[in-house]
């Protein structure tokens, strides 16, 4: 290991598989250049053959996964660097695959008190099997509508529809399943959509401002990366008091769910001022106009000596002993 950690070395891991690909690549590019500015040395690599081979060689001080979709953000890429003793920044792999599973996650968040909208979980196989009239006839009249289906794991709200007549759902079952083999069907809360960034460089958990997300309609892939469909407020316009509550609710989340050192989660307020959990993210988008910079930035922080800072928490946790092995079921702290 480096003995300087004034200029620790660094391997951000952007890109993968998944159908965020892009994102990653340019949340590591963006990430690398803030790290960079601040003396650290940073490699970018892809997740691919030669990864092992390269992680080896270079013995860096931290890995920064920030890999968004599957196998980034269910905790199997964690797995593996963990297991090649590597260390890691964020959330060990077991929690990051509770977080993924966004039925998992509204139920462990649920049983901390946090409200979240009801729900059902659909698998594909058992919605043949079961005959999907009866099925989606049963789910209008218990939830009622407008409901929501998405993919139990997933993001980028990729394969996501609104849905406020019976008559959209089958359509909508279609598009879930050919990006998941398990639909969430919940609710869907009418209000003020907010992305609440938690950070914790190395004195617990906080929240950053909330940022508040304005879009005709839901905030769907292209609301998300065509730029001009969505208008962003940071900080939300948001009363004093409930901006507290909305960074109560995220840190409550975090903790709950045994993450560590950054996460971001989604909420909705509703015309009664509930916040509304509706999921969370262990690899939140870091892109030039992603949820957590812009919240970063809104609460006067510059990037580059905010991200400094959590990889300089990370490896002190793993220097003074308070990071846990992966092989440990605590799920807190960055391994
Ligand atoms: N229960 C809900 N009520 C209203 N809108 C929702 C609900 N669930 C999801 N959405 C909309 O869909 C988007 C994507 O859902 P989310 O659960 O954040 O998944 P992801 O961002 O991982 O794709 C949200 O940003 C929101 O606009
Ligand atoms: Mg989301």
């Amino acid at each position: 290991m480096n003995p300087t950690p004034s200029a620790p070395r660094i391997v951000v891991l952007a890109g993968g598989l998944s159908h965020e690909r892009d994102v990653s690549l340019r949340s590591g590019r963006r990430v690398a250049e803030a790290l960079r500015s601040t003396g650290a040395e940073v490699t970018v690599h892809d997740v691919d053959a030669d990864l092992v081979p390269v992680l080896t060689e270079l013995a860096p001080d931290l890995v920064w996964p920030l890999l968004h979709g599957a196998s980034g953000e269910d905790g199997s890429v964690r797995d593996v660097l963990a297991l090649l003793g590597l260390r890691v920044l964020g959330t060990g792999p077991r929690a990051s695959r509770v977080a993924w599973s966004k039925p998992i996650a509204k139920t462990v968040a649920g049983r901390a008190g946090i409200a979240t909208p009801e729900f059902v979980t659909l698998p594909q196989s058992l919605f043949r099997e079961l005959g999907a009239a009866r099925i989606l006839d049963a789910v209008v009249r218990r939830l009622g509508l407008p409901l929501v289906v998405k993919p139990s794991r997933g993001g980028s709200a990729l394969g996501m529809t609104l849905v406020t007549s019976s008559d959209q759902l089958p359509r909508a079952m279609v598009e879930c399943f050919s990006y998941s083999d398990t639909a969430l069907i919940e609710r869907a809360v009418i209000g003020t959509e907010l992305a609440v960034s938690v950070l914790d460089t190395g004195d617990g958990p906080f929240a950053l401002p909330a940022v508040e997300i304005v879009t005709d309609g839901p905030y769907d892939y292209d609301a998300r990366y065509n730029p001009g469909r969505t208008e962003y407020f940071a900080p939300a316009r948001l009363s004093d008091e409930l901006a507290e509550r909305v960074g109560a609710v995220a840190v409550a989340a975090h903790q709950a769910l045994g993450l560590a050192r950054i996460s971001r989660t989604d909420l909705i307020v509703d015309a009664d001022g509930t916040p509304w959990f509706l999921e969370v993210n262990v690899a939140p988008g870091m892109t030039e106009t992603s949820l957590l910079p812009q919240a970063a930035e809104a609460a006067g922080f510059g990037l580059g000596p905010l991200y400094r800072s959590l990889v300089d928490a990370a490896i002190a946790a793993y220097d003074n002993g308070t990071a846990t092995d992966h092989l440990d079921t605590r799920v807190t702290t960055d391994a």
